[in-house]
């Protein structure tokens, strides 16, 4: 008989026989840095993550190298929203003060999206009757973002407006300007998905539901697309991305699968704030172990295919691992 149990007898043999090992330095930790709050504000079923001030977040990022984190992705929300001539400064800055603070110890990736910017929520910018997201006059915008922040300091720059030709863009920008150094992570296959609904209280970046253009249909991925996700990662691929992501991440193991034994670049995967809260709210009610259940989350991105995780819960890895 085929006994396959024979491999499961023990803690030390099931261990020899693992596929797929999850350590900290393969999890990307994101943070939000809030422009004119007074003190950090906890997000919604977001266990551990909140909208740092500018000094709290140098504080947590500390606690978080001491938790043996090391990647690190930054979402800047700026007071000021506008609908056109965006200012990057105020997450510029933050990018340089956590690299003159923390420099090589950090790799610090910084998210270029106009969402957090704008009056209306929009990744983009609308045209003079709000009707549509013009993508040319935004991809320049993101280019402009991501020199910016580039020019800070920041090891990686990751748009994840899904504008067409941003990913072409922003390397001709950052080559003409001697950047050729900073990596380009493109969210490459991002999904039209309702597990964002945390992050958008956390970044300021609902779309406006008054306005003619409800939501983000227009310009990310129809959860149904397989084939159109597959363009858009060759795509992005040719014009320049040095990672590749999808997000999110459980709804799409089939998508993360595929993709990435299609195209051979490394793969992110994006486990995102209402998946990461869904946990949360389980093992709230007791229905559930969180530290067990993020590691199978996690362990299953990695059988999918991808080399590395952004998810809110890096910082808390190394207490999972702990535990189980
Ligand atoms: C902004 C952006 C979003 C996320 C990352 N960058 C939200 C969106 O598209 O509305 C989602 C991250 C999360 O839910 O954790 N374009």
């Amino acid at each position: 008989m085929n006994r396959l149990r024979r491999l499961r007898q023990s803690p030390i043999i099931r261990k020899l026989v693992e596929e797929t090992t999850v350590s900290v330095d393969k999890l990307i930790q994101p943070f939000f840095v809030v422009d004119g709050i007074k003190a950090r504000e906890p997000i919604p079923a977001m266990t551990g993550v909140y909208r740092e001030t500018p000094d709290t977040a140098l504080a947590q990022i500390e606690k978080d190298l001491e938790a043996g984190v090391r990647s690190f992705i930054l979402f800047g929300v700026p007071s000021e929203k506008k609908t056109d001539e965006m200012n990057f400064d105020f997450t510029a800055e933050q990018v340089r003060r956590i690299k003159s603070r923390f420099g090589s110890d950090l790799f610090l990736s910084v998210d270029v999206c106009l969402c957090s910017h704008t009056t209306h929520g929009h990744c983009g910018i609308l045209d003079s009757q709000a009707h549509h997201v013009q993508n040319d006059q935004t991809v320049k915008t993101l280019a402009r973002a991501a020199l910016a922040y580039a020019q800070a300091g920041a090891d990686c720059v990751a748009p994840s407006d899904m504008m067409d030709g941003r990913i072409k863009a922003i390397r001709e920008t950052l080559h003409e300007n001697d950047l050729d150094e900073t990596l380009l992570m493109s969210y490459a296959a991002k999904f039209h998905s309702k597990f964002y609904g945390p992050f958008r209280v956390a970044a300021d970046s609902a779309p406006d539901k008054t306005g003619k253009l409800k939501d983000r249909a227009t310009y990310q991925i129809n959860p149904a697309n397989r084939k159109e996700a597959l363009l858009c990662a060759l795509r992005d691929e040719k014009e320049g991305a040095d990672i590749l992501m999808v997000k999110p991440g459980m709804p799409y193991l089939d998508v993360l699968y595929e993709l990435s034994q299609k195209i051979n670049k490394p793969w992110a995967v994006y486990e995102v704030s209402g998946e990461y809260a869904s946990i949360e709210l389980l093992a709230r009610e007791n229905l559930i172990s969180a530290p067990h259940a993020h590691l199978e989350a996690w362990t299953s991105f990695f059988r999918a295919g991808a080399q590395m995780i952004l998810t809110y819960g890096a910082r808390s890895a190394r207490e999972y691992l702990k535990n189980v």
